[in-house]
């Protein structure tokens, strides 16, 4: 802990803090912990209901310079303000009687503003220090102005050159899970819901887009209104040189130019996608849904910005076989940003929902068969996370005190989750499964919903109004929920497809087909990756060799298997493929890939080139990704001291 805050302040900027004005009230001098573990906000006492940003883009400085006004909602007369920060500085802090305008943008409000006594705590090292702001009896705005650090965790600065088309720079924020408050003070909890405005002044030729509904502007700035309730950590933001392509009425796709038509065709889907939720689970609530294609540095396959889904290049394979992460987004418009987790804790309440409905578009717009290779694939990926977790992070409701909650990310809220949810379906039936997941949405959209509530809820709505079908036992959600690994009745997800390919591995592994005489015409990229998955632990090189020279798995174009190629060549000392692994790690940030190919190098002695790849590599990471990598190369080789 001590070492980690000591490496914090080595970052410039996180210590430094302007003058604070002298008489500080103690009140503001003590940050605690609030309800939420993971930020230092009270808002049962002092709420921010609306948010205006200001904000320049400085890519020189790699810094945001921002204002921020917030409206407040005040249940406890002489309580403070406390907000979350990470890494800021803080510029100035300011406090106002008036009221916010009812016309406009709250950023552009024009009050009389007088100063405010304030104080930013001690930084934690995993939740950044809380700002604790002394409001007057009748304030009922606060404005802060302060500046992001280079290394603001939730944000990436790119080079021209580290984008696609080399024509300017990037930026984009990732804040899920704590990360807004280290691009600019908030309630950085999503038990915390508000509405939020925003002007945005970039250099050209660069365009800013947000998460929120494009309003004019006739100043150059953009301009950006969210009028429905959302978390902060759906607050986000991109700047580059982007264009857009509509895609159906609703729906349309950023990106860099030159990547604009091969965006466009990949993902032709996302019209019939929202037809498919909304058909079975209520209606799209947000207005438009676009998808912005950000550079491959982004260390998530993609995060499911409101009205905005940010996403990885990584799934242009080229003939529409990786969209079920574009399935999985866009649902997230219903599980996550309508009905969204009150603590990180409850998170899988946004993911287990959220595959259990991203296997049901799948199911509408591509059938059956191919939903049911996703599950099983889904099922070995959660086979994998219990034989590497301890029992008590095998449970869907998890304790997160005292830990970063990036680091409660496993794939047991995503699968285990969405296994759940097909446990009820299975014993009720979809027929009473759809319509109680319909009322669930409709009567906690727009709030925050920790698992208690939802127990209550599937208590009195399903089990309550339903009896199991004929044959099904009643889900126990209790072993569910605080239960590890998956109760011994828990669904078992199987396809036809694969029970095939199981049997041409087997056949391959004893020797009775070779690479030449495999029988792989029409395998879909799924088939391709079962089989890649089922190849024995201990094939030879000279296997690979032969399936390489068959196949080109070192050039394959789906990043997916690619990756899957990758890790196997490592493990198995294919070395060949070395040149394609160099740049793959070089090219692409997305942890889900990079992280398991650089412990593959460390766990077969290849710690020195593993560290030579990233010291190439680490200024195209995301900080996230380099903190992760660091996390295992240092871990390989612990420091001294
Ligand atoms: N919301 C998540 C990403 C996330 C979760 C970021 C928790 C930070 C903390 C997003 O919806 C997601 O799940 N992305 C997955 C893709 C999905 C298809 C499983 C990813 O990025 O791999
Ligand atoms: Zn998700």
């Amino acid at each position: 802990m001590l070492r980690a805050l000591l490496l914090w302040c080595l970052i410039p900027l996180a210590c430094v803090r302007t003058q604070e004005p002298t008489a500080v009230p103690e009140a503001v001098m003590n940050a605690t912990l609030g309800a939420d573990v993971h930020s230092w906000s009270h808002p049962e006492q002092v709420r921010v209901d609306r948010i205006g940003l200001t904000l320049r883009v400085d890519f020189d400085a790699r810094a945001l310079e921002g204002t921020a006004i917030y409206e407040l909602e005040r249940s406890d007369h002489d309580a403070p303000l406390w907000l979350d920060t990470r890494a800021l500085q803080i510029v100035a802090v300011e406090r106002s009687a008036a009221a916010a305008p009812t016309k406009g943008l709250l950023a552009d409000a024009a009050v009389t503003w007088s100063a405010a006594p304030w104080h930013l705590a001690d930084a934690d090292a995993v939740l950044g220090a809380g700002l604790g702001i002394a409001l007057a009896t009748d304030t009922k705005l606060v404005r802060v102005r302060w500046r992001t650090a280079p290394e603001a965790s939730g944000l990436q600065w790119l080079d021209a050159t580290q984008t696609a088309d080399h024509q300017a720079p990037f930026l984009y924020s990732q804040s899920q899970a704590i990360h807004a408050r280290s691009w600019f003070p908030n309630q950085d909890t999503p038990g915390v819901r508000l509405r939020w405005d925003a002007r945005v002044h970039t250099p050209a030729p660069t365009r800013a887009l947000m998460s929120a509904d494009a309003v004019e502007s006739d100043d150059g700035s953009f301009a950006f209104d969210m009028p429905q309730t959302v978390p902060s950590y759906l607050i986000a933001l991109a700047v580059g040189a982007l264009e857009f392509r509509a895609l159906g009425p609703r729906t349309g796709v950023w990106a860099e130019p030159s990547r604009l038509p091969g965006a466009a065709a990949e993902f032709g889907d996302m019209e019939a996608m929202l037809g498919a939720v909304e058909d079975r689970f209520g209606p799209y609530r947000w207005g438009r849904y676009d998808l912005l294609v950000l550079p491959p540095a982004f260390p998530f396959g993609g995060m499911e910005n409101p009205k905005l889904t940010f996403a990885t290049p990584t799934i242009i394979a080229g003939d529409r076989s990786l969209v079920s992460l574009v399935a999985h987004e866009l649902a997230h418009s219903w599980s996550g940003n309508l009905v969204t987790n009150a603590t990180w804790a409850d998170l899988w309440l946004n993911e287990g929902f959220t595959v259990y409905l991203e296997r049901r578009i799948i199911e509408a717009l591509f059938g059956r068969e191919r939903a049911d290779m996703e599950a099983v694939l889904g099922r070995a990926e959660l086979d994998d996370a219990f034989a590497e977790l301890a029992p008590a992070d095998q449970r869907l409701r998890v304790d997160l005190r005292g830990r970063d909650p990036d680091e409660g990310l496993s794939d047991v809220a995503y699968e285990k989750g969405a296994l759940l949810l097909l446990a009820l379906e299975q014993a009720y039936g979809r027929e009473a499964f759809d319509p109680f997941l319909t009322r669930w949405f409709s009567s906690h959209a727009f709030g925050s919903v920790d698992t208690d509530t939802f127990v209550a809820f599937a208590r009195k709505e399903l089990a309550g109004r339903h009896p199991v079908l004929p044959g099904k036992a009643a889900v126990s959600l209790e072993a569910w929920l605080d239960g590890p690994g998956v109760p011994a009745d828990a669904p078992v997800p199987t396809a036809a497809a694969f029970a095939r390919i199981d049997q041409v591995v087997a056949a391959f592994a004893r020797g009775e087909t070779s690479a030449n005489t495999l029988a792989t015409k029409g395998w879909s990229p799924h088939e391709w990756l079962r089989f890649l998955r089922m190849l024995p632990k201990d094939i030879a090189p000279e296997s690979l060799a032969s399936l390489d020279a068959r196949f080109s798995l070192s050039a394959s174009g789906n990043a997916e298997i690619l990756a899957q190629w990758l890790e196997l060549a490592v493990r198995r000392g294919y070395h060949p493929a070395d040149a394609a692994l160099r740049s793959f790690l070089v090219e692409v940030g997305r942890r889900k890939f990079v992280l398991p190919l650089y412990q593959a190098l460390l766990e077969t002695d290849r710690a020195g080139e593993a560290a030579r790849i990233y010291a190439e590599a680490k200024p195209g990471y995301h900080p996230i990704t380099q903190a992760s990598v660091e996390d295992l190369l240092t871990r390989a080789h612990p420091q001294p001291g």
